[in-house]
């Protein structure tokens, strides 16, 4: 079961066994301590003249013990060395599986879980690697070595002092069982209070506004109250077992002190040979201790490491390994279908041919599967069925980098991240100089507001971009396709936020955008898309209709409808007043 984790060990593979090898050096000279004490009460016993002999033991002793720690930090030090490695590259590659995963298996999942993995989880496995391994498997193996070195001085008292063992092992075993058992339901509940805090922080604005009896803050303390029973629960299960394993398995003198001293008195054993074992019993108490210490953690371990597992095991986007080499800049859907769920079509059946260099736009009442269309041109998901084509090769056929080098995509929902406002801009392109960038946020109409900042274009955007409002936060992110310059543009509501006069400025600005590229753009406000080369009027995530502006007012009600409507708000917005009575006059 730790293989998985163990292969991201990679080289630092051997400094694991090392740090065994080590920790098993240490721990026998940890019993050679206890038998320099055996031969210091023997000496006693027997009457052994002299002080040299009792100055050669306490040496023995000293340096065994000094050995013994030397021994043990060092195994530590070389095994928590591999430990970290791995925490790092179990990161690392869970990270990159993440950026090639499908949006909708990273919602399923949720950020509060998902953090949960990334940080908690990975973190477990210091316990694992550094500890329970390598400390483990010394602390199994030495008390071995020193069994069988005691059946070989004396085998009933050997016998004696392992008798206590048993009920030892059953005691562990019990509650390795009882706490497998329990353990999925106390980590979904670990898991799922994680989701709903990460979400209850994300909604606090909503949460502010309708008061803490709502929705949410009954999900958050039930969630709480529910890991907290889980984990009482889950405890309460364990909690005789552990004290019984703690109070039989370090007790290993229990029968020996006894009936030994029994043997010893009817003379069928020795009592030097009584005392060695006594001395040798004690040295590997604490050891066996410890090592079943690390067996009451295994059951959790186990299943992270089985959660981590399947994130990392999931079935990736189909993606090919070559580069873009598709005859032109031309978009083909063919008979799209997709589903969120798997149950029900967001997209049915969607055939589109996009001729290179010309402008789409993408019309349409809200839920009709408009901006589920581009994230489909974009990768975030896989189609259900059918086919989405750039200039004749299939996107599956590509890499996601080739991808997302033809395509800019300035989608509804802007993310911004909490570094400057010129970095969030330059992820557009990643190696350009302050003054394209400085540029690209000009064009994009950003200047107005990025001169009310104190530090300008250098100011930090917040946490999620919450520093900026929403149409200026739009504005960067259409600085960032600016920036990026690619040969195909996608515009889901590039100015849904704008008030009129920036949002004249902004179509300036998009129309140099957009000059020799092929333009998907998708608008509620008809008016700014009235020129484009097509316009497609899609309903219940089909095409209801396609053609120009002039064709469509002629042969598709539902666009002019949806056009009278557009510009029944247009002129409601610009007038300000009466707009009850301009609404009404338009749709007359
Ligand atoms: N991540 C998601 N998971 C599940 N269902 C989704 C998801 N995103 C959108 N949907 C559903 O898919 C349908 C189409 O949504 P989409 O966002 O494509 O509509 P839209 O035409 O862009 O609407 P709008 O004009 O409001 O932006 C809707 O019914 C919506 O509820
Ligand atoms: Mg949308």
């Amino acid at each position: 079961m730790f293989n998985k984790v163990l292969e991201y060990t990679g080289e630092y593979k051997k400094y694991t066994y090392r740090a065994m090898f080590f920790l098993v050096i240490g721990l026998l000279f940890n019993v050679v301590q206890f038998l320099a004490v055996y031969k210091m009460i023997d000496g006693a016993i027997e009457g052994a003249d002299g002080a040299a002999y009792y100055l050669l033991w306490l040496g023995v002793f000293i340096a065994s013990g000094l050995i013994y720690v030397m021994f043990y930090i060092h195994g530590l030090v070389l095994s928590h060395e591999s430990a970290y490695q791995t925490l790092k590259n179990l990161r690392i590659s869970l990270q990159g599986k993440m950026e090639k995963l499908p949006l909708g298996i990273i919602h399923e999942l949720g950020t509060g879980s998902l953090k949960k993995v990334f940080i908690d989880d990975i973190d477990n496995m210091e316990l694992l690697l550094a500890h329970a391994l390598p400390e483990g498997f010394s602390n199994v193996c030495v008390p071995v070595v020193t069994m069988i070195a005691m059946f070989f001085i004396d085998w009933k008292l050997a016998l004696l002092s392992l008798a206590a063992l048993p009920l030892g092992i059953i005691a562990v075993m019990a509650m390795y069982k009882a706490g497998t058992g329990k353990m999925g339901d106390f980590y979904a509940s670990a898991q799922k209070m994680n989701a709903t805090i990460v979400e209850y922080i994300n909604g606090m604005e909503v949460v502010k506004i309708f008061g803490r009896d709502g929705e949410s803050y009954r999900r958050f303390s039930s969630d709480v109250i529910s890991y907290r029973d889980f984990t009482l629960a889950w405890y309460k299960m364990c909690w005789p077992w552990m004290a019984l394993y703690g109070s039989f398995l370090p007790c290993v003198a229990l029968f020996t002190l006894p009936i030994g001293g029994y043997l010893v008195y009817t003379g069928a054993s020795g009592l030097s040979d009584f005392l060695l074992i006594l001395c040798m019993a004690f040295a590997i108490g604490p050891t066996i201790m410890k090592a079943m210490s690390f067996m009451s953690v295994l059951p959790q371990l186990k299943y992270k490491i089985e959660t981590l597992e399947s994130i990392l095991s999931a079935a990736p986007l189909k993606q090919g390994s070559s580069a873009f080499k598709g005859k032109d800049n031309g978009i083909e859907f063919e008979n799209v279908t997709f589903s969120y769920d798997g149950t029900t079509n967001v997209i049915n059946d969607v055939s589109l041919d996009i001729a290179p260099n010309s402008v789409t736009a993408l019309v349409g009442e809200s839920g009709s599967g408009k901006s589920t269309l581009a994230k489909l041109l974009v990768h975030f998901y896989d189609v259900s069925s059918g086919k989405i084509k750039i200039g004749g090769q299939d996107i599956t056929d590509m890499t996601l980098e080739s991808l997302n080098d033809r395509i800019s995509f300035v989608s509804q929902e802007q993310f911004l991240f909490n570094m400057s406002l010129l970095e969030n801009i330059r992820l557009g392109r990643p190696e350009a100089s302050r003054e394209e960038v400085i540029a690209a946020a000009q064009k994009a109409q950003c200047n107005e507001f990025l001169q009310r900042l104190e530090s300008g274009i250098d100011s930090m955007a917040g946490d999620s971009g919450k520093m900026l409002s929403g149409g200026e936060r739009q504005r960067i992110a259409l600085a960032r396709a600016i920036l990026k310059n690619a040969p195909i543009i996608v515009l889901d509501e590039a100015t849904a936020f704008m008030d009129p006069e920036n949002e004249e400025k902004m179509n300036i600005a998009i129309a140099e955008l957009i000059s020799d590229k092929t333009v998907i753009v998708i608008a509620h406000r008809l008016y700014s898309i009235k020129s484009a080369d097509s316009i497609i009027v899609m309903k219940e995530g089909r095409i209801e209709a396609q053609g120009t502006h002039e064709e469509l007012l002629f042969k598709s009600p539902k666009y002019k409808a949806l056009w009278e409507l557009s510009e029944g708000t247009r002129n409601w917005s610009v007038t300000g007043g009466n707009e009850h009575i301009n609404v009404r006059e338009e749709l007359a």
